[in-house]
């Protein structure tokens, strides 16, 4: 049976008496290229969207083509809704800054989480934040313009992400909880389809690469043994371990039926503080799980409250439900 409201991504964000028109715009945006990356998506080979784009992006890592087109759509449909000072993104060494950008906020994204599954036909996703551009902010060269992206997360007006799964939905939250939209691919619309989500507070699934398991700190090491042990350890349950590789797929499966995810820094990526960025990764998603009641954090700190000291700075992340993530955390404060 089909989901009986209708209610648009536009009339969901016009009914919320509190948010501004130029946010509004930003978000409509957002989907709007959102829709585009999807049907590239659905489009795979078709569309000649597999395969390396032949250069690498800042972070080191090689570009697909995907990462490149969606980070184009997100740009154009960015600088479109004129609402901008700057956008940032992982694909971009430096800020993007519009012509004549006068706007109120700052759009960060990621374009293509997950890109390791393009190719394989697994969920990828695009995970965006929006922050408020500090009205003194100096935009004259690419230093500055990073400079005026690094507030804490707890300063975000909207954030969330797209899914490109089975069906593709956007989940975002402007502060006032969290909902859930599925596209309809036909009408190039999405619709509301999930309000006021919780995450479980208790959880028998865990999220985290285990091939990297002799790198991790002790905490980690500490809590993931206790989860393995299972019935006959000392948690008295078993738990199951689900890995998807793209944060946004995992993200959503945790606030779909609850569980915990976790990058922890490890020995390998210590030097670079983690493996997921900050800004446009673990802050949108840091913020989506607070909201639908979960808990964020660094191991040994609120993520939210994390003040970036550089545009790209990575960070551990352990979020989702809350007992499992006061766990963590007080692992990591038993271990100095
Ligand atoms: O963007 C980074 C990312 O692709 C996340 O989406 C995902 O959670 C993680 O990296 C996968 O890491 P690994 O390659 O260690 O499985
Ligand atoms: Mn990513």
């Amino acid at each position: 049976m089909a989901h009986p409201e209708r209610i648009s991504l536009a009339q969901h964000l016009a009914a919320q008496a509190d948010l501004p028109d130029g946010l509004i715009r930003v978000l409509e945006s957002v989907a709007e290229a959102c829709v585009d990356i999807a049907a590239l998506t659905a489009q795979g080979a078709l569309a000649g969207i597999l395969g390396e784009a032949g250069h690498e992006n800042v972070q080191g890592e090689a570009q697909k083509k995907l990462d490149v087109l969606a980070n184009d759509l997100m740009l154009a449909a960015g600088e479109r809704s004129g609402q901008l000072a700057a956008m940032a993104s992982e694909e971009l060494d430096w800020p993007c800054v519009p012509p004549e950008a006068q706007g109120d906020y700052l759009l960060l994204f990621d374009p293509l989480d997950g890109s390791s599954n393009i190719d394989v036909n697994v969920s990828i996703g695009t995970i965006f934040s929006v922050l408020p551009a500090l009205r003194d902010a100096d935009w004259s060269s690419n230093e500055a313009a990073a400079r005026a992206f690094l507030q804490a997360g707890v300063r975000q007006l909207a954030a969330g992400y797209v899914i490109y799964g089975p069906a593709t939905l956007l989940t975002l939250t402007t502060g006032k909880g969290v909902d859930v939209f599925t596209l309809d691919a036909e009408e190039g619309v999405f619709f509301r389809t999930r309000e006021a989500v919780q995450i479980p507070p208790e959880t028998g699934e865990f999220a985290i690469n285990m091939s990297n398991q002799r790198h991790w700190e002790a905490p980690v090491r500490h809590y993931i043994d206790d989860l393995l042990a299972g019935k006959t350890g000392i948690r008295g349950k078993d738990f199951n371990l689900r890995w998807v590789a793209s944060m946004v797929a995992d993200v959503h499966r945790i606030l779909t039926r609850g569980g915990v995810f976790l990058y922890p820094v490890d020995a390998r990526n210590r030097d670079r503080g983690g493996r997921l960025r900050l800004m446009y990764e673990a802050n949108p998603m840091a913020w989506l799980v607070e909201q639908a009641g979960g808990t964020a954090s660094t191991g040994r700190g609120r993520l939210l409250e994390v003040v970036p000291e550089t545009l790209h700075q990575r960070v551990p992340v352990m979020l989702g439900s809350r007992q499992e993530v006061e766990t963590l955390v007080r692992l990591h404060a038993e271990t100095v």
